[in-house]
């Protein structure tokens, strides 16, 4: 079977969050389970130059304003299909804006381009490509579904993942005459969206199948509260709505073998994780000491819960915990972050920024990692942490709901509590959770039980790849 899946980030070539990861680890899990996929991403300033064996496959004269070319390569065992659109992708600045973060005016057509393109690849543009399934990742994929719907020359079941339903890509009603899509399509059926255009209630809409990436988020977006004015849309989609966790590619994240520790170690030998430690608390400046180190690797941003991490940082070091902070996002957290730091000398260390090895480098040496978001779709921080001995205090919410056993008396006297769970996401449990995390770290024996439990939790991506699997199949017709 041959998917074309379609994300507008993927690892290792561009990332700006979990999504990148899924996509790039994905299609390597599916290649167990005799299905082989394509992956249609933007050429971003930077991508095209990292793919092996490259050769232009198809030329698209005309999309939005401009010239384009699907270039085929390879890169990190994944088979790429780039869209090359100068006129879209090559700019200075990120993957949806500026420099400064904010979004580029364009990103409609940046990316109604590339679900144009999928309709067109799904179509026959490249030459002996006719792939069985389109599968989109979020809204800036979600056009593919409405393109072949709407203008397809041929049909293919499509599958919409919504990765974070808080990202939607909503415009207003004037983009539509420029899309390319006939009058039809902008009906409550279609596009429209609260009198507007929807990318990704548009993939809701049209796409054979819906999966989102745990089975509690899969529960959560039905209700308003998480639905973010789609949980009807949601619910009426109900019987083709699934949830399924991602897991990580546990090649390139294995304390074995990652070459961006100080060490490497293994359930068997925790012991190694004190260089490790060691390394966190000089590159954070945290005096050295026997109290616990919870790392914070993450945006920084309201969803992620981290004014709730500002408005109780001095609480948390008053009773016996360092910080280790990596991340960036609004200017306001950053600030907020920067000067607990500076309160806090020894104490608390911050880095602003975005650091892949420094982020394995954290799971390695820090003894919890802090998740206290306000919704997770499935979180991935978590999940490398369990790999990595590093305990998982989280929030109780979508995917780290469904990941972490919580430390409550009946898990632990079963040896099967994995880390801690807190809810509601506020202060008070926040707090109460680093209580409870801090007192668990001074009974050595539990707490190494809980790391070898987490580091024997299955997060690898082979159950949740055969599951996508079946769910192509039962889309595909036979034959
Ligand atoms: P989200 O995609 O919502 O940001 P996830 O937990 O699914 O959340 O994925 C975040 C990914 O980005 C993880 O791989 C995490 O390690 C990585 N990450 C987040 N912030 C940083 C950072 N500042 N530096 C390096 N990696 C980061
Ligand atoms: C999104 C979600 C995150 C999820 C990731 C990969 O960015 O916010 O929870 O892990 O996508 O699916």
């Amino acid at each position: 079977m041959q998917i074309l899946s379609v994300a507008s980030e993927v690892f290792p070539l561009i990332k700006t969050g979990g999504l990148a990861d899924v996509a790039g680890a994905l299609p390597l899990a599916l290649a167990q389970h005799g299905v082989s996929v394509r992956t249609l991403l933007p050429a971003y300033p930077g991508v095209a130059e990292q793919l092996r064996k490259r050769k232009v496959l198809a030329t698209l004269d005309h999309l939005f304003g401009g010239k384009a070319t699907v270039v085929a390569g390879q890169a990190a065992g994944l088979d790429l299909l780039l869209l090359d659109a100068p006129h879209l992708y090559d700019r200075k600045g990120g993957a949806y804006g500026d420099a400064s973060g904010n979004d580029w005016d364009d990103n409609w057509k940046r990316f109604a381009a590339l679900g144009k393109a999928a309709a067109e690849i799904a179509a026959g543009a490249v030459k002996d490509y006719l792939p069985d399934l389109v599968h989109a990742h979020d809204w800036q994929a979600a056009m593919a579904p409405a393109y072949i719907r709407f203008t397809g020359k041929r049909p293919v079941p499509t599958v919409m993942t919504v990765h974070n339903l808080a990202f939607q890509g909503q415009f207003p009603m004037s983009i539509f005459a420029g899309l390319g899509l006939p009058g039809a399509a902008l009906s409550l059926d279609g596009v429209e969206y609260y009198g507007g255009v929807g990318f990704l209630k548009a993939g809701l809409q049209l796409a054979d199948a819906i999966t989102t990436v745990s089975p509690t988020y899969a529960l959560e977006i039905r209700t308003p509260e998480f639905g973010m004015g789609l949980d009807g849309l949601v619910r009426v989609r109900d019987n083709v709505l699934h949830g399924i966790v991602n897991g990580i590619d546990t090649d390139i994240w294995n304390p074995e073998i990652d070459a961006h520790l100080a060490a490497n170690y293994s359930a068997r030998t925790l012991g190694g994780r004190a260089k490790n430690r060691r390394a966190i608390e000089e590159r954070f400046g945290l005096t050295r000491s026997e109290e616990p180190i919870f790392c914070v690797v993450s945006r920084l941003t309201w969803q992620k819960g981290m004014d709730v991490l500002v408005s109780v940082v001095d609480d948390l070091v008053a009773m016996g915990a360092r910080l280790a902070i990596l991340g960036s996002g609004d200017h306001s957290l950053e600030g907020a972050l920067l000067s607990a730091a500076a309160r806090h000398p020894g104490r608390i260390g911050v880095v602003i920024g975005y650091n892949e090895p420094l982020s394995h480098l954290m799971q390695a040496g820090s003894d919890a990692i802090l998740v206290p978001s306000r919704f997770e779709p499935c979180g991935l921080t978590q999940l490398y942490a369990l790999r990595y001995g590093c305990i998982p205090v989280v929030a109780r919410t979508g995917g780290l709901a469904d990941t972490v056993i919580d430390a409550n008396e009946a898990a632990l006297s079963n040896g099967v509590a994995t880390g801690v769970q807190f809810s509601p996401v506020d202060a008070d449990s926040l707090r109460i959770a680093v209580r409870r995390t801090v007192s668990l770290h001074r009974d050595s024996k539990t707490w190494t039980a809980m790391q070898r439990q987490g580091m024997k939790s299955d997060v690898s991506w082979t159950r949740s790849a055969a599951r996508y699997a079946d769910l192509y199949r039962s889309l595909v017709p036979a034959g």
